[in-house]
């Protein structure tokens, strides 16, 4: 196939130098450098003036801290390092020189929740050095937003730090209030330690905890969200709860299998720390403050990256219809792959996943690990017929590649795989980590891995590949400079609903995930199963104790607009979306959007989200609830005024219930203009779908 013969041409990311090429371009552009001998308490506010640094000196420790409104966010907060066999970055420091700058751009994504992105943001950089030999120097640059804080260090070339191993980052944030978290757990070994369920306590009784780590304080005034953006080449962050006598989280690096966290040399700069800060929780949403802290796309041309719905061998290897591993039950024949192309043509929908093609899924594959081969089909695949055969239908297959956590031996095939795939126009991957440590006995989020992932984004790149990432290190924002890295799971999708694991996946799960996981970036939830009971999969009637999807039908459809995915499956057999009426709501959804207004939200009950798509007039609009029945009434004014439109509601029908009758789904049609208000009504476990589309 000609059109996919010449590799992609691009200059990889490489930092630091680049970070000063973004600066220079920025719009409004002001420098001022202050004498070494400028006091030693700085600040530095965001453009409205409502966020505010403060940097400060005491007793030759480095020190900030924030306020929102004047009051109180973080109280003075240590940052510095710990290294090894060699003495701790923290005391003796001496303020050496400070710049400030301002940016005010507007950039625009390929392809996500919002199309325009504004960067406006006050910086201040604060550059210290140790009075004592050997005299280390660095910078913690600041940048102010509107909507919260990124921080980092810089570590410019010297020669009294070249190479180096951080055995810990001592950066602190030092909550003011008892704020109330969502959180889930960081130190518990599991297969996948992001996928679990979310609880929720307040700050001082946390132990260790991943981020995003959003946070509401007591007085319900201030969201507060911790994470960070722009991670490359260094370990992931967690968050290491307070001592009991105060509220200080510190930062909690994922290690290298030697117990060091992060090897480098100068110069060298770490992932921003990011605060982001809201008045309401409906305002955390999208989250674009660690998008802006990611350097832009570095690839020469984004038109071949396709955000699509698709749907997969999947569902059945889940539910036990299907099997990855050879023999009767075998999913990904040619003959069913070529089943799922035809209803995907047939449907408008853009792609097919195809999960144990390749060679190595026979016995125990979460073991058996080095014996994937990512080139070498099951003799009952012809995958280059199946790819013939899906470019003549217009639909493009994703390639699985579960490595369960065999580094070196992924690795060592990415070349020749990716190289395969791209000669058959194959342009789209899921790869998986099905792993507690890696091969190498590395920890899954430590700068090994994080390096491992980033390898496999300009990979990908190279030979023109979008990914979608399972058991990935979480989101800090890379599709900004690689809009090829798509979406990515990182947290407890519906296949907790199909094994039923702690009673799958409870009807608030996902009212939490859209404030806390959500906002790192798109999830690949896999969305849209119809079978709620999981019946006829399995041609049998189960019991209530079986695991099902503990959802309503029409809030399966409401999760397209809720959670964000440029790549949405729908992850049903396409068997149970015959005949299906709702379905039509499938078809319709946008994957791509123009703008993204949160009208309602309360974190672990409800969510009310409407979404313009891209390059047209048309919205959507997702509704759903926790356990509890509820109604909205929702005011359309953010439709353009004066325009006619049709809204196609997808609500529960009558009589609905997420436990006792999921299934009734009542679709309408009703004409609707920026003066309509529409009536919500959601049952419990519930949901609600629309379409709002220009009258014709
Ligand atoms: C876990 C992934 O989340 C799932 O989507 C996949 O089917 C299995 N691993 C097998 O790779
Ligand atoms: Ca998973």
């Amino acid at each position: 196939m000609e059109q996919y013969t010449g590799l992609l041409r691009f200059r990889p990311h490489r930092r630091p130098g680049h970070r000063a090429r973004v600066l220079a371009a920025a719009v409004s552009c002001v420098l001022i450098a202050a004498p070494a001998s400028a006091q030693d308490r700085l600040r530095v506010a965001s453009p409205d003036g409502r966020n505010q640094v403060t940097v400060e000196l005491r007793d030759g420790s480095l020190f900030y801290s924030l306020e929102r409104d004047s009051r109180p966010v973080l109280l003075p907060s240590r940052l510095g390092f710990e290294f090894q066999g060699t003495a701790p970055l923290r005391d003796g420091l001496r303020l050496v020189d400070t710049t400030r700058n301002t940016v005010d751009e507007t950039w625009t994504q390929p392809w996500g929740e919002v199309a325009r992105v504004r960067d406006h943001h006050d910086e201040l950089k604060v550059s210290v050095t140790e009075t004592a030999s050997p005299g280390r120097r660095f910078t913690v640059a600041f940048r102010v937003f509107d909507d919260g804080v990124g921080f980092r260090y810089e570590f410019p070339k010297q020669s009294g730090l070249d190479e180096f191993a951080i055995t810990d980052e001592l950066t602190e944030f030092a909550l003011a209030d008892n704020a109330r978290a969502w959180w889930i757990a960081s130190n518990r070994p599991r297969l996948d330690r992001s996928e679990q369920l979310y609880s929720s306590s307040p700050v001082s009784v946390l132990d260790s905890v991943q981020t995003p780590l959003t946070m509401e304080t007591r007085d319900g005034r201030t969201f507060i969200v911790i994470h960070e953006a722009d991670l490359v080449d260094y370990a992931r962050m967690n968050l290491r709860g307070p001592r009991m006598e105060n509220r200080t989280l510190h930062a909690d690096l994922a290690p290298w299998a030697d117990g060091i966290k992060v090897r480098g040399h100068t110069p060298f700069v770490t992932p921003w720390r990011t605060i982001q800060l809201a008045d309401r929780a409906t305002d955390l949403a999208p989250s674009l403050l660690g998008l802006n802290l990611n350097p832009p796309n570095v690839l020469p041309s984004a038109d071949w990256i396709k955000p699509m719905k698709y749907v997969g061998i999947w569902w059945g290897m889940h539910i036990g219809t299907m099997t990855w591993s050879s023999g009767p039950k075998h999913g990904a024949t040619t003959a069913n792959t070529k089943r799922y192309i035809d209803f995907a043509a047939a449907n408008g929908l853009g792609g097919v996943l195809v999960e144990g093609w390749n060679v190595g899924w026979d016995g125990d594959w979460i073991q058996n690990r080095n014996a994937f081969s990512f080139t070498r089909a099951y003799p009952d695949y012809d995958l280059a017929e199946v790819a013939r055969y899906a470019h003549e239908k217009g639909v493009k297959l994703i390639v699985h590649n579960e490595t369960s956590g065999g580094i070196q031996n992924y690795e060592r095939q990415m070349d020749s795989a990716f190289a395969l795939y791209h000669s058959l126009g194959l342009d789209a991957i899921k790869t998986g980590y099905v792993t507690d440590l890696t091969s190498e006995g590395h920890s899954h989020w430590g700068q090994y891995m994080v390096r491992h992932y980033r390898h496999v984004i300009e990979k990908a790149a190279q030979y023109g590949i979008m990914l979608d990432v399972h058991e990935p290190v979480h989101d800090t924002g890379e599709r900004r400079t690689y809009p090829n890295m798509m979406s990515r799971e990182g947290a407890r999708g519906q296949e907790y609903n199909a094994w039923g694991g702690e009673g799958g996946n409870p009807p608030e799960h996902e009212t939490i995930l859209f404030f806390t996981r959500m906002l790192a970036g798109p999830m690949d939830f896999t969305p849209g199963i119809f079978d709620i009971l999981i019946e006829r999969g399995t041609g049998r009637p189960r019991r209530l104790e079986e695991p099902r999807v503990r959802t309503t039908l029409a809030k399966q459809l409401a999760l397209y607009v809720v959670l964000y995915s440029p790549l949405q499956m729908a992850a049903d057999l396409p068997e149970n979306y015959e005949h299906q009426p709702a379905f039509q709501f499938i078809r319709d959804v946008p994957v791509e959007w123009d703008t993204t207004r949160v009208l309602a939200g309360k974190i672990g009950d409800y969510v009310v989200v409407a979404r313009r798509e891209k390059n047209s007039p048309s919205w959507c609009l997702g509704a759903i609830t926790d356990e509890e029945a509820r109604t909205f009434d929702i005011p359309l004014s953010f439709l353009t005024p004066g325009r006619k439109y049709v809204a196609e509601i997808y609500a529960d029908g009558p009589g609905a219930h997420w436990l006792t009758n999921p299934l009734p789904v009542a679709i309408s049609r009703r004409p609707v203009d920026a003066t309509s208000r529409l009536d919500l009504v959601l049952a419990p476990g519930g949901g609600q779908a629309i379409r709002i589309r220009p009258a014709r």
